[in-house]
This record gives structure tokens, C-alpha cells and sequence, in this order.
């Protein structure tokens, strides 16, 4: 287990060392980059210019994950922290599946938008989106494609190919990590918009153009908050072809009757899956890799994972009477001033104990 975290680790390292280093050559940015594995060594000779977008979609992850769990208990900022060594994610829980998805479609989503600018010289736009659409049944308006249509299957093939290759082991974190990973770079192409654009005569649309193109990357992040509110328990078992994780049964208290033999279920390959449950992130715990709630602002007469009932961890909260001057009335004054008063204004702040 300990490896596992270890790699998260040198990852970010390795994400940090990038951005330092973007401007050296490739033989001397792969040679300096350290704990890649020997695939990723070998990704990075041949294409260093994927990696700055590599670099670009960690960040976009890192942000949309605290963005999407911020004010919780567990707010993802620890995880993308540097020089912390409890920042990892230890516990192989449903945080964990979120942040390996997220970091998954980040890298994706980056890799697929400099393709799409050309900042990477072995891709460019999707060439199947190129040629005229199918002309089987006539269309209800004429149109082709046309622009430049984002190659998301570089960007997914790339960032499966990079971040995959940090899981070596065959254990059971390793293919839920892989699974994961999966269910967050297929979601950025199951995502793609198609945009259009009206050619005729003052709008008539007489031909229309279309393109497939990324969407926000915020819509990435609701749907992945999503899956992971459904996210699925599952554990390893061992099959013909080695191990496998299956979605764990509840067990019934059938008293009597003979328990029926559970058939295995797979975890669909879109859904997040996690193999043990997580803790409840009220303490400061080195072991599991939380900071604790103690210190965080809280809302008193809100419902919800930010309010003090829930922040807190039941141990209550503090509440600070917080006075101070602000500019207020403000006018203006021909010609060319703003003149303003000074009001007393006064607050509370809630932080739990
Ligand atoms: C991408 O390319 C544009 C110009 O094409 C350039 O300005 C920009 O710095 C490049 N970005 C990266 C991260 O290489
Ligand atoms: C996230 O949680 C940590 C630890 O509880 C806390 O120190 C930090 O201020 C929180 N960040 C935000 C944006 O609330």
C-alpha cells in the first residue's frame, strides 16, 4: 500500500519539476524528472511537448476538484498540496476514486485542447471529423464538418498511457486506481459538444458547418461529483484470469433458508468504485492522511456538508464578533472625484472547535 502513495507523491513532484523545467530540452527534461517508471521515461523522449499539457491538466483537476468539495469536511486540498507528506490519499476510499478520476479527465481534457491548438507537434484536430458526414437518408439541413473537431482519442490514449503506467503493481488499489482513471478520460469524450456555425445569406443557414468540441471543464467536475455520490464498494476476487474487483453484496440476514450463491457483478466501466470506506475526516490523522475540521469557518443556519452541525463533527463551534470600517455611501463628485463615508460594520464568524 505504501508504494501507492509514494507514487501519488512523486508524481506531483514530478508535475511540479515540469513546470520548472519546461524550456530544457527533452533529453534533459526526461533525464530529470525522477521516480518515472521506465514507460513514462520512454512517453516523455518521444513527445516533451505533451507533457506541459500534462502539467496544465493536473492544475485543472487540482482546481475543479477543491472548487467542487469545498467548505466539505474532506475538501480535496490536501491531496494536490506540496511538501506535505500526508497529502496523499492512503485510505483506497471514494475520495480516492474521485481524485485519481479527475486527474484522469484533466490530463485527457489538457492533452486534447493543445492538440486543438497545436502546441503538440504529433497531433492535431481529428481528421474523422474531416470528411463529409454520411449520406445515408438525406440530412433535415445540409451540413459538413468542418474546423478543427478536438481529437479526443489522443488525448484519452495519451493520458491512459502516462498515468496507467504509474500503477506497476497487480493488486487490488492498482485496478481500482486503473479503473478510475478510466471512468475519468472516457467522461471527457462521452462530453463533447458539437458546435455549429450558419453559412447563407443574412443567417439563412443554407450550409452549416459543425465541429466536436470540449465542453467547460466544470461540467466534467458536476458530472464526476456525481458518480461520485453513487459511487460503488467493490473488493477483489480471484478468478482464472487473475484478480478482478466485483461489486461487494450487502449480506442479508436470510435466517434459515439457504443464502442464494451471489453472482458476481462487474462495475460498470463508467462508474467510480472504491475498496474501503472512508473515514469521517473530523480528527488530524497522519495515518489516514486528514488535517481535520478544528479551525474551519463554518455556516451556523445553513443545512449541508458546510454547515457548523456537520463541519464540526458535533464538537460545536466558535463564534467570533468581528467589527471593522468600510468605505460605504459612495458618491460622486463633478468632476473627478468619489467621496465616500466611513460605516462601522459588524459580523459573525463560525469556526469549529
Ligand atoms: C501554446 O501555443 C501558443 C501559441 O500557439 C503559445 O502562445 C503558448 O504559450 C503555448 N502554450 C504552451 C503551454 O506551450
Ligand atoms: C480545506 O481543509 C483544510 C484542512 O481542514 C483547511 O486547512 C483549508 O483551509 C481548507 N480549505 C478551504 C478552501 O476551505
Amino acid at each position: 500500500m505504501w508504494k501507492t502513495h509514494n507514487k501519488l507523491l512523486i508524481y506531483i513532484l514530478w508535475i511540479m519539476e515540469i513546470r520548472l523545467v519546461s524550456s530544457f530540452t527533452s533529453a534533459m527534461l526526461c533525464g530529470r524528472i525522477p521516480g518515472l517508471t521506465l514507460p513514462q521515461r520512454q512517453l516523455c523522449g518521444e513527445m516533451p511537448d505533451a507533457l506541459i499539457a500534462l502539467g496544465e491538466g493536473h492544475q485543472l483537476g487540482a482546481q475543479e476538484c477543491q472548487q467542487q468539495f469545498r467548505g466539505h469536511r474532506w475538501n480535496c486540498s490536501e491531496v494536490w498540496q506540496r511538501n506535505v507528506f500526508a497529502h496523499v490519499i492512503p485510505i483506497a476510499s471514494r475520495e480516492a476514486a474521485f481524485t485519481y478520476a479527475i486527474a484522469s479527465a484533466g490530463a485527457a481534457y489538457a492533452v486534447t485542447a493543445a492538440c486543438a491548438r497545436g502546441n503538440i507537434s504529433t497531433c492535431g484536430c481529428d481528421v474523422r471529423h474531416k470528411a463529409s458526414p454520411s449520406s445515408d437518408g438525406a440530412p433535415a439541413e445540409p451540413w459538413k464538418w468542418g474546423g478543427c473537431s478536438a481529437d479526443v482519442d489522443f488525448g484519452m490514449r495519451y493520458a491512459r498511457k502516462f498515468l496507467d503506467a504509474r500503477e506497476l503493481e497487480r493488486d487490488s488499489r492498482t485496478l481500482m486506481n486503473l479503473h478510475n482513471n478510466r471512468a475519468g478520460r472516457t467522461l471527457v469524450k462521452k462530453l463533447l459538444r458539437t458546435d455549429c456555425k450558419c453559412h447563407g445569406v443574412s443567417g439563412s443557414c443554407v450550409m452549416k458547418t459543425c465541429w466536436k468540441s470540449l465542453p467547460p471543464f466544470r461540467l466534467i467536475g458536476d458530472k464526476l461529483m456525481q458518480k461520485y455520490h453513487k459511487a460503488k464498494t467493490v473488493q477483489a476476487v480471484r478468478g482464472k484470469r487473475g484478480l478482478r474487483l466485483v461489486i461487494s453484496r450487502k449480506k442479508h440476514g436470510s435466517a434459515g433458508a439457504r443464502p442464494p450463491k451471489p453472482a458476481l457483478v462487474w462495475p460498470k466501466r463508467m462508474e467510480l468504485i472504491y475498496l474501503e470506506a472512508s473515514p469521517n475526516y473530523c480528527e488530524r490523522s497522519l495515518q489516514s492522511g486528514t488535517l481535520g475540521t478544528a479551525g474551519r469557518l463554518c455556516h451556523r443556519n445553513e443545512r449541508g456538508p458546510q454547515s457548523c452541525d456537520l463541519l464540526c463533527c458535533g464538537r460545536g463551534h466558535n463564534t467570533q464578533h468581528i467589527r471593522r470600517s468600510k468605505q460605504c455611501r459612495c458618491q460622486f463628485r463633478w468632476c473627478c472625484q468619489v467621496e465616500c463615508e466611513l460605516c462601522d460594520e459588524s459580523y459573525e464568524e463560525f469556526t469549529c472547535k
